[in-house]
């Protein structure tokens, strides 16, 4: 099978084609013949990426963990999916990825795709969706009424947690670049804020929870604006190791949700949540998605490689 591989160059990581056996799944996995895979553009600096999960380099490894597609064949003990359905879903960080024909994941990791989005829309759904979920819910604790500050509202986790967040009652204040206040405005944010123009800290307080989706600076003033007892949740991947307990307690890492993705899939095909395609981009130009050459005349939503489509 095609698959786009990391290799190491002087300027860092770049991806190049390659061929590889197609893979066999677990007793407990799927084989899915990938037909859109979802991009995180900085994904190819994570730890995982250049590590395996006991610390031992990683070489070759085969990026992006959320796609959608076809199964193409379960494993012994898998029950409650069958050959040929339409799937979208997410794998390990440590597993190789969706840039390729075929990817394997754990059944408990994919729902069957929402029947009201292409393969290419489903593909922008998984991580972003769960990592918004689990943000405001499970880490963040959000109640109705509360007052949730979302750092990156534009972003591929931040147009879901605006939307989860204004679901749940909560008052929606984002931050976004000029050109994408519209479009937040447009999720349903009571307020949205230009984070050139309008530093959050010097207009915000007593906020219940921040979540942060930009890391930095940002991450470092959003405990500022907090009321007494408010938390700060992050998903930054820039955190230092010396960074100050607060941050590191602060981030968390998405884990995949089957079910939750099956809940997700029924709120997207009534229309009560909605997925963005920032652009398309077939397989063998998906190095251009890392090294942010793309054009694209759109600033929100996701980018997606079109593997098999
Ligand atoms: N820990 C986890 O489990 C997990 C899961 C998913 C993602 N992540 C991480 O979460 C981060 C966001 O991912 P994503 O897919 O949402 O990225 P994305 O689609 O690139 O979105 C980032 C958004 O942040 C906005 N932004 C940039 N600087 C900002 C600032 N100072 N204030 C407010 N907004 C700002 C950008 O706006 P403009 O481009 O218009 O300026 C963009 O809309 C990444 O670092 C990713 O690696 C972590």
């Amino acid at each position: 099978m095609k698959v786009m591989q990391t290799v190491s160059t002087a300027n860092g990581l770049s991806l190049q084609a390659s061929e590889r056996p197609t893979p066999t799944p677990g007793p407990d996995e799927v084989l899915i013949r990938v037909r859109a895979a979802g991009v995180i553009t900085d994904e190819l600096n994570w730890q995982p990426t250049t590590q395996k999960a006991d610390g031992s380099p990683r070489t070759n490894a085969v990026p992006t963990h959320e796609f959608s597609g076809d199964i193409a064949a379960c494993g012994e003990n898998i029950q409650s999916f069958t050959k040929g359905q339409a799937i979208y879903g997410m794998n390990d960080w440590y597993q190789e990825g969706a840039l390729a024909e075929f990817t394997v994941a754990p059944a408990t990791s994919i729902a069957l795709r929402p029947k009201s989005l292409s393969y290419e829309q489903a593909a922008t759904v998984p991580i972003g969706a769960l990592t918004a979920w689990q943000a405001l819910t499970d880490h963040g604790h959000l109640q109705p009424q509360q007052r949730v500050l979302i750092h990156g509202g534009a972003g591929g986790v931040g147009f879901f947690a605006v939307q989860f967040a204004k679901l749940l009652g909560a008052y929606v204040i984002a931050t976004a670049s000029r050109d994408t206040v519209p479009f937040v405005e447009g999720l349903g944010a009571d307020q949205v804020l230009d984070y050139r123009a309008t530093p959050f800290d010097q207009h915000l307080h007593d906020i219940d929870l921040v979540f942060d989706t930009v890391g930095g600076d940002t991450l470092a003033r959003s405990w500022n604006v907090l009321r007494s007892g408010g938390r700060v949740v992050t998903v930054a991947d820039d955190i230092p190791d010396d960074a100050p307990q607060k941050i590191k307690d602060a981030f968390f890492i998405v884990q995949p949700d089957g079910k939750k993705l099956a809940e997700i899939a029924s709120l997207l095909d009534k229309g009560t949540l909605r997925t963005f395609v920032k652009a398309v981009v077939p397989l063998q130009d998906a190095e251009q998605i890392y090294n942010h050459s793309i054009p694209s005349a759109q600033r929100y939503g996701k980018i997606v490689v079109a593997v098999n489509p």
